[in-house]
C-alpha cells in the first residue's frame, strides 16, 4: 500500500492514492491543483475547463471539491477510459486538441490547465485563442513545470533535464517570464504568477511514490536528483480576463 499523504494539501489527502498513482501521467497533480485553487475563486455552479485533463484526477477533484461543473478535455486518453477512471457523471469527458478546442465562445467562467500548459501554451498568440472561451472576468489557471533561471538566460539546457525531455525544456519559464508574457497582452490582468517554493520537493515525493506503485525507478527520478532543487519546480499562474 503506497502512502501519499502531504501535510500542506489537506483536501488532496482524502483521495486514494492508488487510484491517484494508477493514472499518473505527470508529476502531483491533485497537490499543483489544491495550491493553483488558493489563487482561484471556484464557486458551485461555475463552467470550469480542465484542459489537457490526462485520466481526470484534477477533474474529479473540482467537481467534488468546489462544487463545479467540469468538461474533462484531453488530446491522447479516449474520454470513455477517462470518464471510467473520474468516476462521476457530473463530470464531461471530451477529445479536445488545445488548439481547436469545440466549445462556445465566452462559455466558460474558468480555464484550468494542470501540467499540460507547456504542451501548447508558449506560442505568443495562444492566450488569445484561449481567453476566447471565457467571459469577461473568467479565471484561467495554470500549473506548469518551470525554471528558477530562463535557460534562455543560461545559454544551455542543464545537462541532467536535457538528458530526459530534450529541447521540450525550452517550454519550462521561469514564473517572471510567464507574467510578462500574459500581461504585456492587456487581455488579462495576472493574479498570482509565483514558483512553488516546494514544487520540485513534491515533484521527487510524487516520483517515489510512482516508482514504489509501478515496481520499477520513475523516469524523472534522476533528472530531480541532480537537480537537488537548483533549476526545478512547478509555477502557479491565475489571471482574469478583461
Ligand atoms: C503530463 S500530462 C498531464 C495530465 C493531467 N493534467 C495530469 O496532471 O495528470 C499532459 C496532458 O496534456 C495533454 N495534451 C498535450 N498536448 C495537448 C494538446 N495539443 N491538446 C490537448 N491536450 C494536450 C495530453 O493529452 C496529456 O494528457
Amino acid at each position: 500500500m503506497v502512502e501519499l499523504k502531504h501535510a500542506g494539501y489537506p483536501r488532496s489527502n482524502s483521495y486514494d492514492a492508488e487510484w491517484l498513482l494508477a493514472g499518473d501521467m505527470g508529476p502531483n497533480p491533485l497537490w499543483l491543483l489544491e495550491d493553483l485553487a488558493r489563487d482561484l475563486d471556484l464557486r458551485p455552479g461555475l463552467r470550469v475547463l480542465d484542459l489537457g485533463s490526462g485520466k481526470g484526477a484534477t477533474s474529479a477533484f473540482l467537481a467534488k471539491e468546489y462544487g463545479v461543473q467540469v468538461w474533462a478535455a484531453d488530446l491522447w486518453v479516449d474520454p470513455t477510459e477517462a470518464a471510467a477512471h473520474i468516476g462521476r457523471t457530473d463530470v464531461v469527458t471530451v477529445k479536445a486538441e488545445a488548439h481547436t478546442l469545440p466549445f462556445a465562445k465566452e462559455f466558460f467562467d474558468a480555464i484550468v490547465c494542470i501540467d499540460a500548459y507547456e504542451y501548447f501554451g508558449t506560442a505568443d498568440n495562444y492566450l488569445a485563442y484561449l481567453t476566447a472561451f471565457l467571459k469577461p472576468g473568467g479565471q484561467l489557471g495554470v500549473a506548469t513545470p518551470a525554471m528558477t533561471r530562463e535557460i534562455r538566460e543560461l545559454g544551455y539546457i542543464p545537462e541532467h533535464i536535457k538528458k530526459l525531455v530534450g529541447w521540450e525544456a525550452l517550454a519550462w519559464h521561469t514564473a517572471d517570464w510567464w507574467r510578462f508574457q500574459w500581461e504585456i497582452t492587456e487581455l488579462v490582468d495576472v493574479t498570482a504568477a509565483r514558483l512553488q517554493p516546494d514544487g520540485w520537493a513534491d515533484w521527487v515525493a510524487w516520483s517515489r511514490a510512482v516508482s514504489e506503485y509501478r515496481g520499477e525507478r520513475d523516469g524523472a527520478l534522476d533528472m530531480l536528483e541532480a537537480d537537488q532543487g537548483e533549476y526545478l519546480s512547478f509555477a502557479i499562474l491565475a489571471a482574469r480576463k478583461r
